[in-house]
């Protein structure tokens, strides 16, 4: 691995304990104005000093992000379809890497969809979109998508993990699930989770607690953050279980004083 991808990659996860809380507010991108997220920088900008890195699409990065805010940014580079569809797995790479050179991105990051109608297409992305990673230093994050008709359990996320790591995935992310050690043993790069639908702040904490407990590297949390009631008492919390190792209980005190 050259010098220019380990670079970004530790800007990702933090070679001080290879830990990382990535704030996830790439939505937009099928779903719209999604909740919380209807004015992004609104809600955003006073949790970007807490997040170690910031996972959006470009069109929301050139608008609403100010560029000088040193943020390590992660670039959402798959889309092409939307909720109002039945099969959200008709993807492909929409961001070119040179765009994402041009905007100084330390990852990029696409979904697979493992299972789907569109299943092969999205492998084959994934493909070029490391082929062209390399060429320029820049890690790709697969998204592991979960089609309606999937299981989200350890069969089916190792299978979708470990398709994404051989295809050349640099990190992975997934959900976290029952037996989430298979997961992580299968899997020979970094995983990181995503938080899910809105659940209580109690649940958001324990999973990541249970997640990085079970050899995740942290999560790459949205919803759970930007749509509680307090987002950056949250994030902190969120923060405190991730790099401190905090129990969710505790982290759940500190995020409701
Ligand atoms: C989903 O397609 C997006 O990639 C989100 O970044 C991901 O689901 C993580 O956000 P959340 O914690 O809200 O699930």
């Amino acid at each position: 691995m050259d010098y220019g991808m380990k670079n970004r990659l530790s800007r990702i996860i933090s070679p001080k304990d290879n830990k990382t809380v990535m704030l996830a507010i790439d939505h937009g991108y099928f779903m719209g104005p999604t909740g919380g997220l209807e004015e992004p920088d609104k809600t955003i900008s006073p949790l970007i000093p807490f997040a170690d890195s910031l996972m959006l699409t470009r069109g929301i990065l050139r608008t609403k992000i100010n560029p000088e805010f040193n943020i390590p940014i992660v670039l959402r580079v798959s889309g092409g379809t939307s909720i109002l569809k039945e099969d959200l797995s008709d993807e492909d790479i929409s961001v070119s890497m040179e765009d994402a050179v041009r905007l100084n991105v330390s990852a990029v990051a696409l979904s697979i969809f493992i299972g789907s109608a569109h299943e092969k297409q999205s492998i084959i992305n994934l493909s070029k979109l490391v082929d062209k990673g390399y060429k320029y230093g820049i890690p790709v994050l697969a998204v592991t998508a979960v089609g309606r008709d999937m299981n989200r359990d350890s069969r089916y996320l190792s299978l979708a993990c470990r398709i994404a790591a051989e295809t050349g995935a640099n990190i992975v992310k997934t959900y976290y699930c029952d037996n989430f050690e298979e997961v992580i043993r299968t899997c020979p790069v970094p995983v990181v989770v995503a938080g899910g639908k809105k659940t209580t702040e109690q649940e958001a904490l324990q999973l990541a607690y249970n997640a990085v407990n079970k050899g995740a590297s942290g999560v790459d949390m949205g919803r759970n953050i930007f749509q509680s009631e307090k987002p950056l008492s949250m994030i902190k919390a969120v923060k405190s279980v991730v790099h401190d190792g905090l129990d969710p209980k505790n982290a759940f005190i500190e995020y409701s004083k």
